[in-house]
């Protein structure tokens, strides 16, 4: 891998905020690294429209065509080492990856996350952290590992909770956070892939 740059996927399912922001930055020349292909499991995905518009290859694998959570993830694994994938960024990835698949991705499976974790791991984290009366929210990148919303975390960002904020409000303002946090992590991690941090 050393001198060649660090070819990576993106993995989402939705609107592809993340995917875009992490797409625009890889991009960078000083970036060593290279987008190889985006992967989608719904073919509905806001952010494929966004890969068509900037010419960045996007597959979809829709996981209602397979029986198990075994059967995607297969197909999945198979489709990163067919284009020798080296890194993973899930960003808004809304589907939960088997230990299997995730084991045999070590510390080259990054996942981003809308809470300070370990706070509100899950779904509905802006609402939880105003029905928590919490006075600080944020994001977290990680390394993932088989439990859910776990690992070791990279970057977090905090912002603050505002009086007469509704969860839609907070995740504005999370999200600018987390298309700073996102290219940050992935600098720190890249520098360490290459052995210089
Ligand atoms: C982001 O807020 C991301 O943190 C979240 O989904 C959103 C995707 O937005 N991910 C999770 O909740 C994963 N557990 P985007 O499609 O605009 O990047």
């Amino acid at each position: 891998m050393s001198g060649s740059p660090v070819k990576i996927a993106i993995l989402f399912s939705g609107r592809g905020s993340n995917m875009q922001t992490l797409a625009r930055h890889i991009a960078k020349a000083h970036v060593p690294a290279e987008l190889v292909l985006t992967v989608t499991n719904r073919p509905d995905a806001g952010g494929i429209a966004i890969c068509k518009a900037a010419g960045i290859a996007c597959t979809v694998i829709d996981h209602k065509s397979f029986d198990s959570r075994e059967a995607f993830d297969a197909k999945l694994d198979e489709k990163l080492r067919a284009a020798n994938i080296d890194l993973i960024c899930c960003a808004g990835f809304m589907r939960l990856l088997t230990a299997d698949f995730v084991n045999g991705w070590p510390d080259r499976l990054l996942n981003i996350h809308p809470s300070l974790l370990p706070k509100y791991k899950g779904l509905r984290t802006h609402q939880r952290a105003l029905e928590a009366g919490d006075k600080e929210h944020g994001c977290t990148v990680h390394y993932m590992r088989p439990e859910m919303d776990d690992g070791p975390i990279i970057v977090q960002k905090s912002v603050p909770v505002l009086a007469g904020d509704t969860p839609d409000m907070l995740a504005d303002r999370v999200i600018e956070q987390e298309h700073i946090a996102y290219p940050e992590a992935l600098d720190m991690v890249l520098k360490k892939m290459a052995g210089t941090a």
